[in-house]
Formats: structure tokens, C-alpha cells, sequence
């Protein structure tokens, strides 16, 4: 077993050197013909020098581009062992933890403070293997089936000719897919513009699978709830940081830890019997839609501290890979396709992102020892020696050969199709949105959410802006009236929805 190590290497002591080794002569003089004269390409100093800065940069995270984070310890308080036999969720348990917080369309320096969703990316370094949540300050998502979510983000991205980010592409994509209206509503309102990563609570919005140590599976929702309080900025306030300082959230989070003051959150857990799932009211698995609270009340679970910052952003952040893959025994995926989707997408973006052996980096490795059968790739930096390299073998290198059905698994059957979720009772892409924004908001973060949306509406041209008016009335009737009666008002003399370009 490995020793867990987060603050990764400290300050070299020695005189720089050369990446083979062997002293470097200066950092400074590149080796010319003189001191006026031309430069030599058997300068290896500087050809090493120059040749990395070359590849210094990687590519960014596809979404989710902009971020950082820091380390800290999940502590388990309560006893939940009756639903999950997971160590890392064992009362008393302390699990040592990096967490990541980012914007999702933004690229690499964007400004922290543009409304959007937040990422809440969790990682435990868990003595059954690495376990992560890979979740946002939301508990649900725009869409609810994976062959979406490429068309989504290029939505919320640029546009091809002019590489600007577009509102009409934007509600364009919103308006054609219903079932993002719960999302939507989070987005416009005071969510989208937490006033710090601190001040704002993160969900694992899937729906994911514990199984006790009796082999007794329950589904269960992760919330983590902040213990600084959650709080927003207002238009107004992010527009003006965005300008002022566009790693405000970045440097929040930096300068807390830095002056020792640690931010917390609790974890909670709604947990759902097994059996539930067959028949509540609508599917459960569905990331468009939360559980009542009345139904599945809130458990405790435990609460984790941020308490180390990194030493070095790019190799402790920048390459850190999250995963909804990286499960343990006690926990499981669902049926949720969303999720099913993202099990193949982020380890497969990491190969490309960070190269194959991704895994073997310090941020990513895990403090236990590993035994696969994967080899080499670009790289590969710890590996089995001599031992065989394929299973079955007869020469002592263990493998498993497990049969029959799996711990934390679920029963399936039925036609290959392509189509949403079957329908339930209450199954329907408004009903959540409407109880949010009518019950949830009070009239000031009403008011609020029809400024935003009017003023995101302005640029908006048809059919998308006619679509938006009946989306936004789908939700809640008046608050559709008054953002269509706010468009229409700030448009003056101009005709709303016209398109620029055909004047
Ligand atoms: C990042 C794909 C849905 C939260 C990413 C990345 C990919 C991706 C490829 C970049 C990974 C990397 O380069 O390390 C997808 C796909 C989805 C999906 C295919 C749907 C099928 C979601 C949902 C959530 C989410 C539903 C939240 C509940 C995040 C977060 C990150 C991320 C927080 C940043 C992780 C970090 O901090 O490194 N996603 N995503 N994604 N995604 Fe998703």
C-alpha cells in the first residue's frame, strides 16, 4: 500500500539540471557564437526549454473546462451500514478526499462568475479503491438520455462562424428538448450564480445503488449541503466580477483554505427501497426529476472539510480525472441512462485528455495496490515487472473468475428500443419546473429569474423566441406572461425575435 501524499513533491534544493539530470550551465544564456552572435541547436539547455514550453499546454476538459479545487478528510458520523457495506461510508470512517469545482460551457480562463450550472467533482481515495462523485450544484440535468448531451454542450458552446457563445442556440436546444425545463429553472434562478463555490451545495443527482453486507440493495441520491450557507450573487454583482476579476471563485476557495478557514458540507443521503423503484410515481432514474423529500426524507451521513490547497495546480487539478466508473463494493450505477453514458465517456476522455496511463498519475492512483491485467500505453510508469501478463495463467499472478450475478447489479429485460423512460402517472417534463419556480421561489427570486430570462431572450430570434414564450408558459403561465410582456417591453420600437442578419 502506498502512502496517500497530496501535496505531491516539495521544492527541489539542488541547482537546476538538465531533464537528464546533469547540471545546467544557465538559465538564463542561451549558448551563441559570441556574445553577439548566433544561437547554436546543440544548445540543449535551451532547445529542452523551448521544446516544453511547445507542450505545455494539454487539452482543456470538453465541458467543464474551468475550475479548481483542493484537498480535504470525508468524515462518516452516522451509522448507515444497514444500506451500504462500503468502508468509506462506515461510521467513523475518515477518508482522505480531493475536490473540484468548476463552470460548465466556459472555457479554460473563463470568468467564474458567467451564470451556469457548478460542478462538484468529489474523488476518495478509499482503502477499497478510488471512489467518486461527479456531481453539480443542481439535482438535476437537462436532459435524460446520453445521445443528448454532445448536442447540449455544443448548444451552450460557439457558434461555427463566429465563435460566440449564442442565446438562441442556447434556448434553440432548450425549447426542442422539454425535459430540460426542471433544469432550466435551477439555471435562472439564483442557482446559476452562486456567490462562492463555499456558499453553494452539490448533488451526485443520479440516482446510484448501495448494497449492504446482507446483499440488500437500496438506491440512494447524494447531497452535500454547505455549512457556509448558500448564497448568491445578483446579475448586477457577477457581471461586475466578471470584469474585475474572472477567478474570483478560484481565488475564494485559495485564500480561505490559505487563512485556515476550512469550508464543510454535510452529507446526506435520500435512500429508496429497492422495490420502490418499480412503482413510484414517476421513473426514479430519471435525472430530470428529484424524489420528494416527503417520501425520502434526508439521512445524515457525515460532513467533509476542505483543508489543503494544492501546491501545484496543473499536476494536482488540472490533471486530476473524476469518474462516475470509480465505484467500490457497497456501491453501484443504476438504470439511469445519463449515468450509464458517463461510465464510458469520462475515462475515455481522460485517456484522450491526459494520455492512456491517466490512472498512474499521483492525483489519480489509488493509495491501495493495484492488480490489472491493462499494460502499457504511452507512458506506463508503474507496471508488473515480469510477472505473466494474462489471465488465466499458472504461474501465481491471482485473477478473479467470478460467475453469476453480480452484488450490485439489477434485473433487465425486455425489446431493444430507442425511446425515453416509460411513462408513470406523474411523469411529465413541466410538473417539477412549476412546483420550483411557483412553490420553491419566493416573488424575489421570481422577479429575479424573469429578469434573467427576459434579458437572456433579447437576441433571440425566431421561431426560437416564440418557443421560449410557450416553454417558459409550459412551466408556469404568469411567469411566461411576464417574460414575453418584459421582452416585448425592453424590444421598444424594435421587433422582438428579428434576425439581425436579414436586414
Ligand atoms: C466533466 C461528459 C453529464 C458533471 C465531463 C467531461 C466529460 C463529460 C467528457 C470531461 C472529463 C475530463 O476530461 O476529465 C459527460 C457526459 C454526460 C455528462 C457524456 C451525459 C451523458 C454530466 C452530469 C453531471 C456532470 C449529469 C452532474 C450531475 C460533470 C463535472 C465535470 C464533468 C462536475 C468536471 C469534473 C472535473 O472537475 O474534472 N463530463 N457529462 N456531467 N461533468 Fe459531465
Amino acid at each position: 500500500m502506498t502512502t496517500f501524499d497530496p501535496t505531491g513533491d516539495t521544492t527541489p534544493t539542488i541547482p537546476s539540471t538538465a531533464e537528464n539530470g546533469a547540471p545546467r550551465e544557465s538559465d538564463a544564456n542561451s549558448l551563441s557564437v559570441g556574445p553577439d552572435g548566433p544561437l547554436m541547436l546543440h544548445d540543449v539547455a535551451l532547445v529542452e526549454k523551448l521544446a516544453r514550453f511547445d507542450r505545455e499546454r494539454i487539452p482543456e476538459r470538453s465541458p467543464h473546462a474551468k475550475g479548481s479545487g483542493a484537498f480535504g478528510e470525508l468524515e462518516i458520523t452516522e451509522d448507515v451500514s444497514q444500506y451500504t457495506k462500503a468502508g468509506l461510508f462506515q461510521k467513523g470512517a475518515k477518508t482522505p478526499m480531493l475536490a473540484r469545482f468548476s463552470t460548465v460551457a466556459g472555457e479554460l480562463g473563463s470568468p467564474d462568475t458567467w451564470r451556469d450550472v457548478r460542478g462538484f467533482a468529489l474523488k476518495f481515495y478509499t482503502q477499497e479503491g478510488n471512489f467518486d462523485i461527479v456531481g453539480n450544484n443542481t439535482p438535476v440535468f437537462f436532459v435524460r438520455d446520453p445521445m443528448k448531451f454532445p448536442d447540449f454542450i455544443h448548444s451552450q458552446k460557439r457558434t461555427p462562424d463566429s465563435g460566440l457563445r449564442d442565446n438562441t442556440m442556447q434556448w434553440d436546444f432548450w425549447t426542442l428538448s422539454p425535459e430540460s425545463a426542471h433544469q432550466v429553472s435551477y439555471l435562472m434562478g439564483d442557482r446559476g450564480l452562486p456567490k462562492t463555490w463555499r456558499h453553494m451545495n452539490g448533488y451526485s443527482s443520479h440516482t446510484y445503488l448501495w448494497v449492504n453486507e446482507a446483499g440488500e440493495k437500496f438506491w440512494v441520491k447524494y447531497h452535500f449541503l454547505t455549512e457556509q450557507g448558500v448564497e448568491f450573487l445578483t446579475n448586477d454583482e457577477a457581471d461586475e466580477l466578471a470584469g474585475l476579476d474572472g477567478d474570483y471563485h478560484r481565488r475564494d476557495l485559495f485564500e480561505s483554505i490559505s487563512n485556515g478557514d476550512f469550508p464543510s458540507w454535510r452529507l446526506e443521503v435520500q435512500v429508496m427501497p429497492y422495490e420502490d423503484a418499480k412503482t413510484y410515481r414517476f421513473n426514479p432514474f430519471d435525472l430530470t426529476k428529484t424524489w420528494s423529500k416527503k417520501d425520502y426524507p434526508r439521512i445524515p451521513v457525515g460532513r467533509f472539510t476542505l483543508n489543503q490547497n494544492p501546491v501545484n495546480h496543473f499536476a494536482q487539478v488540472e490533471q486530476a480525472a473524476f469518474s462516475p466508473s470509480n465505484l467500490v463494493p457497497g456501491t453501484g450505477v443504476s438504470p439511469d441512462k445519463m449515468l450509464l453514458g458517463r461510465v464510458f465517456s469520462y475515462p475515455d476522455a481522460q485517456r484522450n485528455r491526459l494520455g492512456t496511463n491517466f490512472n498512474q498519475l499521483p492525483v489519480n492512483r489509488p493509495v491501495v495496490e493495484t492488480n490489472s491485467y491493462d499494460k502499457e500505453g504511452s507512458m506506463e510508469f508503474f507496471h508488473s515487472g515480469n510477472a505473466p501478463v494474462y489471465s488465466p495463467n499458472s504461474f501465481g499472478r491471482s485473477y478473479q473468475d467470478a460467475q453469476g450475478p453480480v452484488d450490485n447489479g439489477w434485473e433487465s429485460d425486455g425489446t431493444l428500443v430507442r425511446q425515453a423512460y416509460t411513462l408513470r402517472s406523474d411523469d411529465d417534463d413541466f410538473g417539477q419546473a412549476h412546483t420550483l419556480v411557483r412553490e420553491v421561489m419566493d416573488e424575489g427570486e421570481r422577479e429575479r429569474l424573469i429578469e434573467t430570462v427576459s434579458g437572456a431572450l433579447a437576441t433571440v430570434i425566431e421561431p426560437v423566441l416564440s418557443n421560449a414564450f410557450q416553454y417558459w408558459k409550459n412551466i408556469d403561465q404568469e411567469v411566461g406572461e411576464r417574460i414575453e410582456k418584459a421582452v416585448r417591453e425592453n424590444a421598444g420600437d424594435q421587433v422582438p425575435g428579428a434576425d439581425p442578419r436579414s436586414e
